[in-house]
């Protein structure tokens, strides 16, 4: 056990989470030996190219963990392969009443009902264009209106190599009560006049039948709409009685499963043609080669960096790294293998 789980990870699980999370972010603004402490390996076997951007690994820091974006840098530096600031929406936004996060250390999960706080999208770009760039960065955007979505992205994409349009969030509205797959098909034809940077979507998770279908729906008009890439998946709604909300998105590994599967079905059902980045319980190496098998050209990590610490960062490109050498292959030639053949 390292460092982070017997000494750091006890003193800061002693604190409420949000109040832990100020913390971890606090530690970050600090000029610590980010590079030794995620102790990243780097390997030609992990470079991978997603929609024309050249990572250094397939691991990324999912969004939501850098809220503000102000600890994109120290994060980068970990070693991650691409690190993900927000999401961002056009006003600042204060996010639901608290609690609105709670673990569940024995399945290394957590609820969360953030609803989006963040500083707006003209701090969010005020702190963006300050910020060294110590990797590939992307922005993670969402909004109630097309106009706000719009405003949004224009601000932002200039400081960013990508951005994510989170349409997956389950603690706000405006999830649930619209027409999801019109809205984002105007969407993508709004931002497809006046993109310059690589478009990827952020897909909500699917168990049932009904939400299958409702998700590949969304994954054909991504795609038809011009999207570079996909996120699959977001978190998964869940009555979590703790929350202010009563309810909140399930993070962590009880998502495992169902991201590998996720992953698997949309790949397919986009022809293979659209990169996808596995989101969802992915705490290992294994995890992360099940993942890239099932069609993930990367991976992102939220949950796993809180429970796991820092060297998560190592954990998955030493693991990748020495699983892909032994066989003589590179995270590009293994992406969709475990497909089954049609
Ligand atoms: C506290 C918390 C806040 C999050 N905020 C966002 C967010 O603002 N935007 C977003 O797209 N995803 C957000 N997520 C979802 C994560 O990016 C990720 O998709 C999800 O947690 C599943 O990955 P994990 O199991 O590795 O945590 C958040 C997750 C957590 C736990």
């Amino acid at each position: 056990m390292g460092p982070y789980r017997s000494v750091a990870r006890p003193l800061l699980f002693a604190l409420p989470p949000e109040a832990a999370h100020r913390v971890a972010q606090r530690m970050l603004g600090l000029p610590l030996p980010w590079g030794r402490i995620g102790g990243a390996v780097r390997d030609d076997a992990l470079a991978v190219t997603l929609a024309g951007i050249e990572l250094r690994n397939p691991v990324g820091l999912a969004a939501g963990f850098d809220k503000t974006g102000r600890h994109l840098d120290a994060l980068g530096r970990l070693g991650f392969g691409y690190v993900i600031g927000g999401t961002f929406t056009d006003r600042p936004r204060t996010g639901n009443p608290k609690p609105r996060i709670v673990r569940i250390p024995e399945r290394s999960s957590m609820v969360n009902a953030m609803g989006l706080p963040n500083p707006g999208a003209e701090a969010a770009a005020r702190t963006l264009k300050k910020l060294p760039r110590t990797s590939p960065r992307f922005a993670s955007i969402a909004d109630q209106s097309v106009d706000e979505v719009l405003r949004t992205h224009a601000l932002v994409e200039g400081h960013v190599d990508a951005v994510e349009l989170n349409v997956s969030c389950p603690n706000v509205s405006w999830g649930r009560d619209r027409d999801n797959e019109a809205h984002l098909g105007d969407l993508l034809r709004e931002l497809g006049a006046r993109r310059s940077k690589p478009l990827f979507v952020k897909l909500p998770p699917f168990r049932s039948h009904v939400e299958r279908e409702v998700v590949l729906a969304l994954a054909a008009i991504a795609q038809a709409g011009g999207a570079e890439a996909l996120t699959c998946s977001n978190t998964q709604l869940v009555p979590e009685p703790r929350l202010s909300t009563g309810a909140g998105g399930l993070s962590g590994r009880d998502l495992f499963v169902g991201t590998m599967e996720n992953v698997a079905e949309v790949h397919r059902a986009t022809g293979g043609e659209l990169p996808v980045n596995a989101s969802g319980g992915v705490f290992s190496a294994a995890d992360a080669m099940a993942c890239i098998e099932a069609g993930a050209t990367t991976v992102q990590v939220y949950s796993g960096l809180i429970y796991r610490g820092p060297r998560i960062v190592r954990e998955l490109t030493g693991g990748l790294a020495g699983s892909l050498r032994s066989r003589g292959l590179s995270v590009p030639a293994v992406v969709g293998t475990a497909q089954p053949a049609t």
